[in-house]
């Protein structure tokens, strides 16, 4: 039986994981690892707690509640539901939080992904059989810091500028490193900017859309600030494709649309649905690495990777959604 283990598999992207493993049929039953943390204030006006409907409709998912960094907890997970698979999506996904708390990012990051790769080591020490396909660790756009080029590719220098970006970077570095010692073959994933149905986490793309259902003024920081706007199922398709796959082994990918949209773009896309929405812009946020395209050659190439949502189509989704719970 095909088992695969997701951490921060109750978070937004990780649940888009879990929801497709199971409905391609690619596991037979997905572990999910969650500390349950929110990043959101819960008493702020408005607050919507997506969790519980990311899995209403799920049998075949068992919930440990724990944190990643955690050996014995995440030790006795392995040993009792030998995944096939580990998709390492657990952190503190907010690089405005990161950057205030560089002892959070780095628990998140670099301490989660040592645990897991250790503890997968000791089981493969322990139980001779037990045989890991793939272990698929998250990173961000932000390890390439200002993009110097018109699209980022994955062999591109890194140089991240802020601290979110440092400890991704670093995940990174434990990933590649402990894999290459322990022989665990992996799979890097960089996604961008991803937005859709249940995401709660206050980014951009849902602070404007819900400024946009209020009928209150969106405030564009930058003209000119573009980002690689991905639709949440692509990039869950995307990963997943990366991570079962011969050719994803022991390779970094983008996994994003592939083409750098501005916000002002994302809001003239809302006008279409808000006819009386009104936007003001402001200054860019300086500590923001200056983004925009990532290359999706590689993943195209490699993996046959394609996205299947443009920003409208993916907006249009993403509006329904919000409006079928009104
Ligand atoms: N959303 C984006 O635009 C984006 C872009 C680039 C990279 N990423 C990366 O993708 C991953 C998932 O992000 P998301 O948007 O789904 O965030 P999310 O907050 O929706 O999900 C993260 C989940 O991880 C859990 N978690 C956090 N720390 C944990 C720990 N130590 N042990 C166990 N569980 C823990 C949280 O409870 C949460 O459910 C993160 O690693 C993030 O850095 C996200």
């Amino acid at each position: 039986m095909n088992t695969a283990l997701i951490t921060g598999g109750l978070g937004f992207i990780g649940s888009n994981i879990v929801k497709q493993l199971i409905e391609k049929k690619i596991v037979n039953k997905c572990i999910i690892l969650d500390s349950y943390t929110g990043y959101v204030n819960p008493l702020k006006k408005n607050y919507a707690d997506f969790r519980k409907l990311r899995f209403s409709s799920f049998k075949k998912i068992i919930v440990e509640r724990g944190d990643a960094k955690d050996f014995s907890l995440v030790f006795k997970i392995l040993k009792r539901y030998k995944p096939e698979y580990i998709f390492h999506t657990a952190a503190v996904p907010l690089a405005k939080i990161d950057n205030l708390n560089a002892k959070e990012a780095k628990d998140g990051s670099i301490d989660t992904t040592t645990n897991i790769l250790e503890s997968v080591n000791f089981l493969k020490g322990t139980f001779k059989k037990y045989d890991l396909k793939r272990f698929i660790y998250f990173s961000s756009s932000m390890v390439y810091g200002d993009f110097k080029k018109k699209q980022a590719s994955e062999e591109d220098t890194l140089k991240p500028k802020e601290v979110y970006g440092s400890m991704k970077l670093a995940g990174e570095i434990v990933t590649k490193g402990l894999c290459g010692f322990y022989n665990i073959p992996y799979t890097i994933i960089r996604p961008s900017a991803v937005y859709g149905p249940t995401d709660m986490n206050n980014r951009v793309t849902q602070i404007f859309i819900n400024k946009a259902f209020k009928g209150e003024t969106i405030n564009i920081q930058g003209k000119n600030e573009k980002l690689d706007f991905t639709f949440v199922e692509d990039l869950a398709n995307g990963a997943i494709k990366a991570g079962i796959n011969k050719n994803g082994i022991n390779q970094t990918f983008n996994i994003t649309t592939g083409k750098g949209e501005t916000l002002l773009k994302f809001v003239k896309i809302l006008k279409k649905h808000f006819k009386n929405l009104n936007y003001k812009i402001t200054r860019r946020d300086s500590f923001r690495p200056k983004r925009g395209t990532l290359s999706i050659t590689k993943a195209k190439k490699l993996i046959k990777y394609k996205p299947n949502f443009s920003l409208e189509k993916g907006i249009d989704k993403y509006i329904n959604f919000l409006k079928s719970l009104r």
